[in-house]
């Protein structure tokens, strides 16, 4: 398997034995002198046991599929350059695949994971192993399934420390911790979803949103098992901010404390200060928080951003607390005094969001600088949103006016091939299972962002479509949000690339006023990004990845109505630039 090759000593055999042992006395010496400093990475295995566990949260106890019987999943904590090897065991009854969120996967496109586009799901009782390494990547990424919404309680923190001997671009933090936020129903999801895509309606709203997997002192029963994090006075700690929910951007404070944005996606930052901020499904956040409050205890609050308060959603928040070290006991018959409760931005606070990932900026400095391409070669214009299929006869409709939700980007709602998957279509060169055509435009040029968009145009078409594009090309997207059925901020999240965030806006993009305005010097490095409500973003990457790989709205409820599309980017020219053969233990279809 290409994971183990060695290298070719072919190259010796026409040598003199003389000249040979003196090569290898040279490589020898080299490779001495520079393991110190080029060290290899370590290799690192891990079981993941996909298997039904009884979990008790609000009163209530329900089976829910878990790695390992934890919720959250183990946390992976590797150092750049590290090669992880995950034996995925599926012991549910449910097809599974697990996708390491925001990982590059450089040529081993084959682990990604997100199912009919990288592989065929693990079916019950199969296994497959994901191997990866981590290749000039460092900061806080997670990893979750990606197959119907198993993700609600199959996900987990990957941090990935800079390679030892080297720092962070920032003062060493004392401690760090995790924060996963994350979502519950008090139901099955699986049930949720299901029920949903049979209706044609949209899905119950969940129950809770969590902290490390527990929602916190607001909701009935929870209580006791409140997430506590311990500080001491004076020390500055790093926080790990991941927004694992699945269908909610969410605001996040922490009362009476200011903190410093120092990274965001594993990508750094400039150090940004500020006392709130907005993080979309997908979206990791690094936070340093000095403790340079009075001791005592403090909330760290949740709550969504909901960017259009028309659409259901789940209005609760989640809290853990902030605890400093050596507080005095309470007196004899007395309990711990309340912690002190943020205030959170109302749910539909545009303005306050958009301050948020307006204000972030790539650190670029010499060890870290931005490498923005100047030019493009692919240039490509996306709407996305909702939209509404017809009912055809034998179908439940429960959307508006006899309808089913749907959505789509470029008037085309994705669909999941159902017997290959697009990378195993694409290397055995299997016709039939998605076609080359995804446009690059959209098919009618409208008023996108319109109060009342014409209802010719809210219906979408089926389609299994990629963009096809050269090893190398310089790929430039706008993402035009529409106002179609309801605008609203869509967290659109890429895989296998980080893309730099040029500009956004609202209104409907137009090249000859917003160009001008794009950053091109230290624009942030992402690999999900929040589209503004009835607005646009622009995103430039190189497409340096061979493989095939899918882009869509992190929202689950969308993904399940279309909203998504695949890229394909050929082999580049040398072994270096083409993707690896597949894994023998590849589940099959
Ligand atoms: Cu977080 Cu397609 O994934």
């Amino acid at each position: 398997m290409a994971w183990f090759r060695g290298t070719s000593n072919r190259g010796f055999s026409s040598w003199g034995h003389q000249s040979l042992l003196l090569v290898v006395e040279l490589v020898t010496i080299v490779l001495l002198c520079c393991m110190t400093v080029y060290s290899v990475g370590e290799v690192q295995t891990h079981n993941f046991i996909i298997q039904s566990t009884r979990v008790t949260r609000l009163c209530k106890t329900i089976n829910v599929i878990t790695v390992n019987g934890q919720l959250p999943g183990p946390t992976l904590e590797v150092n750049n350059g590290d090669t992880l090897i995950i034996n995925a065991v599926n012991r549910a009854r449910y097809n599974v695949t697990l996708h390491w969120h925001g990982i590059r996967q450089i040529r081993t496109g084959w682990a990604d994971g997100p199912e009919f586009v990288t592989q065929c799901p693990i079916r019950p009782g199969g296994s497959y192993t994901y191997r990866f390494t981590i290749e000039n990547q460092e900061g806080t990424l997670w990893w979750h399934a990606h197959s119907s919404w198993l993700r609600a309680t199959v996900y987990g923190a990957l941090i990935i420390h800079p390679k030892p001997g080297a720092s962070y671009p920032f003062t060493k933090p004392k401690r760090e911790a995790p924060i996963i936020l994350g979502e519950w129903w008090n139901r099955n999801p699986i049930d949720v979803v299901n029920q949903a895509t049979r209706t044609g309606a949209a899905p119950n709203i969940s129950d809770a949103y969590t902290i490390n997997g527990q929602p916190g002192d607001l909701y009935n029963c929870s209580s006791k098992d409140t997430v506590v994090i311990p500080v001491a006075s004076g020390e500055t700690n790093l926080f790990r901010i991941i927004n694992a929910a699945l269908n909610a951007e969410l605001f996040f404070k922490i009362a009476n404390h200011k903190f410093t944005v120092v990274a965001v996606d594993a990508s750094y930052t400039k150090p940004y200060t500020t006392d709130v901020l907005m993080i979309a499904p997908g979206q990791t956040t690094d936070l340093l928080v000095t403790a340079d409050q009075a001791p005592g205890r403090y909330y760290i609050a949740a709550r969504a951003y909901a960017s259009n308060i028309n659409v259901a959603f789940d209005n609760t928040t989640t809290t853990a607390i902030l605890q400093y070290q050596g507080l005095p006991c309470p007196a004899p018959g007395t309990s711990a005094p309340q912690p002190i409760m943020p205030s959170l931005p109302f749910y539909n606070d545009t303005n306050t969001a958009t301050r948020f990932t307006t204000s972030l900026r790539s650190l670029n400095s010499r060890e870290f600088p931005a490498r923005v391409p100047q030019s493009v070669d692919e240039n490509l214009f996306f709407t996305v949103g909702l939209g509404l299929f017809n009912c055809r006869t034998g179908q439940m409709c429960g959307g508006p006016n006899n309808t089913r939700f749907a959505a789509s980007v470029n008037n085309i709602s994705f669909a999941l091939p159902q017997s290959l998957s697009i990378l195993q279509a694409h290397t055995y060169g299997v016709n039939g299972v998605f076609t080359r055509d995804f446009p690059r435009v959209p098919p009618v040029q409208f008023d996108y962002t319109a109060q009342n968009v014409s209802r010719a145009l809210w219906q979408p078409v089926r389609g299994t479509r990629v963009k096809q594009m050269k090893f190398g090309s310089v790929v430039q997207v706008v993402l035009q949000g529409t106002n179609i059925v309801n605008g609203e901020n869509h967290p659109m999240h890429l895989h296998g690339h980080d893309f730099y965030v040029l500009a956004e806006g609202f209104g409907n993009f137009n090249p000859s006023r917003d160009t001008s305005n794009f950053n091109l010097v230290d624009p942030p490095l992402r690999n999900t990004m929040g589209v503004p409500i009835n607005g646009w973003a622009v995103i430039r990457f190189v497409a340096d990845n061979p493989g095939v790989w899918l882009m869509h709205c992190h929202f689950d409820v969308h993904i399940n109505w279309g909203l998504a599309m695949v890229f394909l980017v050929e082999n580049g020219i040398s072994e270096l630039e083409s993707l690896e053969p597949p894994p023998i233990d590849l589940p099959p279809c």
